[in-house]
């Protein structure tokens, strides 16, 4: 969402402005024009594709430059055939940086073969300065390379190698700017991310975040309440707001704010009718923010919380800042504010020094709090991060056997917490139409959980009361219980 500013008005023989947006935009009036000429040229539009790596951050930040190309007259199309395609990497874990060099080598002989082709190159692993010599020496190429602090100047990086047909780079090491009303691509009309916040401060010792996001920096809430309401207007009715630790937002505002105010405020736009957020840090995590959400209607019964590890010796090796028996604690204190929340986390394994003793701790945990689901991870070491250089870094076989014995306690522990609301009328906002049926749509519960029942497509963006009929360990078949909203005539 941002001010609607007519490209065809803006005089692109002047002299860029040098004020923010109003720059990227004279850009993408820029590359429009280049755009228009390559129709004339070849008597089709050219296609662009951004495929995402990483996590919700870097999904909404995919949003972000399809909103930029569809404004240069990008047409959006499938990576095979694009003409224009951008990677937006993640680095959180080695293998995801080994994915995108197999990618980039399977697009090398079509790049060849279509010099026309562009390879943008953007998100996390640009951070990494041997990311980007490597790039340089062996994979020449690539035209665009961006990182995370500067995905705001897309378009005028677009433009420069328009012109210049040089490989354009373009990495910055941190930034405190944040520029507002650019413009983005949603994926669904009824849903939406929303940043609240950039960066993290924590620096626990196995992650790399920080070093590629930068510091903690909070959006005006201001300007999030009015992107909130401009969503609503224009028919989404759920928000994600996002941040790597949203339960220390304000901190770093010219008038502190808390997370918990934040919400109420959010809570207040009209036309939004469900409200999530991740990612909370368990230290940061306050009674006031319990109480908001004890208190909310709108605000989701589901909370990511990461664990990251059962033991406190390893917590505090991880530099995570809490004990085993706070995270406990905090659970407890959720859970009896809110009985129905849903919770998540976040598991490590194998991070350095973990004996058997520790992972036991944290198949404790997992056993008392009852996950409703867990993404677990292999620890991957991150050059450049302490955990990194610390000694006994655990042999592959020794992780292997505690992950698939920690997959196992997860999963049979999250199909039983599954289980629970088999019986119940739920109310379900409708997504999509059901992968493994056409006569079904898939939808979302408010403790995140899906449910596939039968009904049609015009249901998408829907509020519809469903009776979850049977669960299939991670999900619901159910059967539509009330009419849907549109019918009701409720619709929000
Ligand atoms: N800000 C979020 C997490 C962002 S990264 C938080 O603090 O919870 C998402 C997840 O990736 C982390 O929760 C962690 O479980 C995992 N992760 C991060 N670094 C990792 C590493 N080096 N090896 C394995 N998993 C890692
Ligand atoms: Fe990484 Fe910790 Fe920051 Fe999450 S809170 S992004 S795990 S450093
Ligand atoms: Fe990956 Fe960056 Fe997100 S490293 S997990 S895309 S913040």
């Amino acid at each position: 969402m941002y001010q609607e500013i007519d490209l065809d008005k803006i005089d692109i023989h002047a002299e860029p402005p040098t004020e923010e947006p109003a720059r990227q935009f004279y850009f993408m009036a820029k590359c429009r024009e280049w755009v228009r000429e390559f129709e004339e040229e070849n008597g089709r539009v050219p296609t662009a594709c951004v495929t995402t790596f990483g996590c919700q951050m870097n999904a909404r930040d995919s949003e972000k430059l399809r909103g930029i190309l569809r404004e240069m007259g990008y047409e959006a199309a499938s990576e095979e055939r694009a003409d224009f395609v951008i990677y937006n990497t993640c680095t959180v874990r080695e293998n995801a940086n080994t994915r995108v060099y197999g990618r980039l080598g399977q697009l090398k002989p079509r790049k060849k073969k279509y010099p026309h082709m562009m390879i943008g190159l953007c998100g996390c692993m640009m951070q990494e300065p041997e990311v980007v010599e490597k790039l340089k020496k062996s994979y020449r190429f690539v035209d665009i390379i961006f990182g995370t602090h500067n995905i705001y100047k897309f378009a005028e990086l677009t433009a420069t190698r328009l012109m210049s047909e040089r490989m354009v780079i373009d990495i910055w090491k941190d930034t405190d700017r944040i520029v507002e009303d650019l413009p983005n691509k949603r994926k669904y009309d009824f849903k939406s991310g929303v940043n609240i916040m950039f960066g993290c401060n924590n620096f626990c010792s196995y992650c790399i975040v920080p070093y590629v996001r930068g510091r903690e920096r909070s959006r005006d809430p201001k300007a999030i309440v009015r992107e909130i309401e401009r969503l609503a207007a224009d028919g989404v009715s759920e928000v994600m707001l996002l941040g790597q630790n949203v339960n220390s937002y304000g901190k770093t505002l010219d008038t502190p704010m808390t997370f918990a105010e934040l919400l109420k405020e959010i809570e207040k736009v009209e036309g939004i009718r469900r409200i999530r957020f991740m990612t909370s840090h368990p230290k940061d995590l306050s009674d006031e923010l319990i109480e908001v959400m004890k208190n909310s209607k709108k605000i989701c019964k589901h909370l990511h919380l990461p664990v990251q590890s059962g033991s406190t010796d390893i917590l505090a090796k991880m530099n995570r800042r809490y004990t085993k028996e706070q995270y406990l604690e905090l659970v407890s204190k959720i859970r009896a504010a809110v009985p129905d929340i849903s919770l998540t986390t976040d598991i490590i394994v194998g991070f350095p020094g973990e004996t058997e003793e520790d992972f036991e701790e944290t198949l404790d945990v997992v056993r008392k709090v009852r996950y409703d689901s867990a993404f677990t991870f292999i620890y991957s070491k991150r050059t450049g991060t302490p955990a990194a250089v610390m000694e006994d870094q655990i042999p592959e076989s020794v992780i292997k056997n505690r992950f698939d014995r920690l997959l196992k306690e997860v999963q049979e522990i999250a199909a039983k917490a599954c289980k629970v609301h088999e019986g119940t009328v739920q109310e379900v906002l409708v997504e999509d139409v059901c992968d493994h049926d056409p006569e079904m749509v898939t939808g979302r519960l408010s403790n995140n959980l899906l449910v596939h029942f039968y009904g049609g497509k015009e249901l998408i963006g829907r509020y519809a009361d469903v009776e979850l009929k049977e669960c299939r360990g991670f999900y619901y078949i159910g059967e539509a219980a009330g009419m849907p909203d549109i019918m009701r005539g409720n619709v929000c």
